[in-house]
């Protein structure tokens, strides 16, 4: 299956189009000269965006959409392609993180991450497969975290809403592939957005905060990733090491996460 190197005259659909990497994509996916149909809650902020693409002479379409709705996906879906017709490329960045130690989270609010951050994926990936084996191709990038691949101390639900988007999109990847339909799934470290509010920016270590890169950075890489076909992405692409220094040495690995992580949280005891 070969890379997405040419987006012009494709369409996209990007969730999570109201903010942050969402954000990024969509406006660097509109510029290289695709049709983008922008998804997220607050419409405001999706209305401004598919001006601002618009008024650089691209094609926008504001999609209002909760993802942990199954409805709402399915007429997000129905929508887009009413309006255009196909759809070339799915991106999948809605989501959101919560800093809080497992103890103390609500339960509620456990399954509504696991809503909003696996099934939102995973439901809109099925909107998508009917348009993209009409047409025998497609390209689906599913935002995951290195928290989807190492597990981190203060985000363990977090941790398991990605590492449920990682299953999905590793063996989507396999399962679509002999229909044309490529996906890839991206591991983002660190990217400044507004995920990493005061109270979560609190939670953690200095040094830690020092490995921020910004949406620019992130969307260049991930759209190059896409280019040449890749799998997967890690970005930045050096922390991808970390993942062979966990297979070979798990004990070390443990030691050192918790050694960084454990002293900046107050209530670890409490
Ligand atoms: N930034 C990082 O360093 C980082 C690291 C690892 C993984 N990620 C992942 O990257 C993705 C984007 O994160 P970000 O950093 O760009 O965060 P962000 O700036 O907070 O943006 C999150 C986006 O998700 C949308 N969203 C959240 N809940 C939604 C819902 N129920 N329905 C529809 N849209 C929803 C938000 O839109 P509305 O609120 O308008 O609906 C917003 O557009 C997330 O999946 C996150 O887990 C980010």
């Amino acid at each position: 299956m070969p890379g997405l190197r040419d987006l012009k005259d494709r369409v996209a659909v990007v969730t999570g189009a109201s903010s942050g990497l969402g954000r990024g994509l969509a406006r660097a996916v509109a510029a290289r000269g695709s049709r983008v149909a922008l998804v997220a809650r607050r419409t405001d902020r999706l209305e401004e965006l598919a001006a601002e693409i618009r008024s650089a002479g691209g094609t926008a379409l504001v999609v209002p959409c909760d993802v942990g709705s199954p409805e709402e996906i399915e007429d997000a879906a129905a929508h887009v392609l009413a309006e255009y017709g196909r759809l070339d490329l799915l991106i999948n960045a809605a989501g959101y993180a919560r800093h809080s130690l497992f103890k103390d989270q609500d339960p509620q609010d456990a399954e509504r991450m696991m809503r909003v951050n696996y099934f939102g994926v995973a439901n809109w990936v099925r909107a998508a497969l009917p348009p993209m084996r009409e047409r025998g191709e497609g390209w689906i990038v599913n935002l995951s975290s290195f928290a989807g691949r190492l597990g981190q101390p203060d985000e363990a639900t977090y941790a398991a809403t990605k590492f449920a988007v990682t299953g999905l999109t590793e063996s989507l990847a396999m399962e679509l592939q002999p229909l044309g339909i490529h996906v890839m799934c991206v591991y983002p470290v660190l990217v400044r957005t507004e995920m990493f509010d005061e109270a979560t920016l609190d939670r953690m270590p200095e040094r830690t905060k020092k490995s921020f890169i910004e949406v620019e950075e992130f969307c260049d890489t991930v759209l190059a990733a896409l280019g040449r076909g890749a799998f997967e992405v890690t970005v930045p692409r050096r922390f991808g090491l970390v993942y062979l220094i966990r297979l070979l040495f798990p004990g070390m690995m443990r030691r050192q996460t918790s050694a960084i992580r454990l002293p900046v949280l107050p209530d670890l005891r409490r």
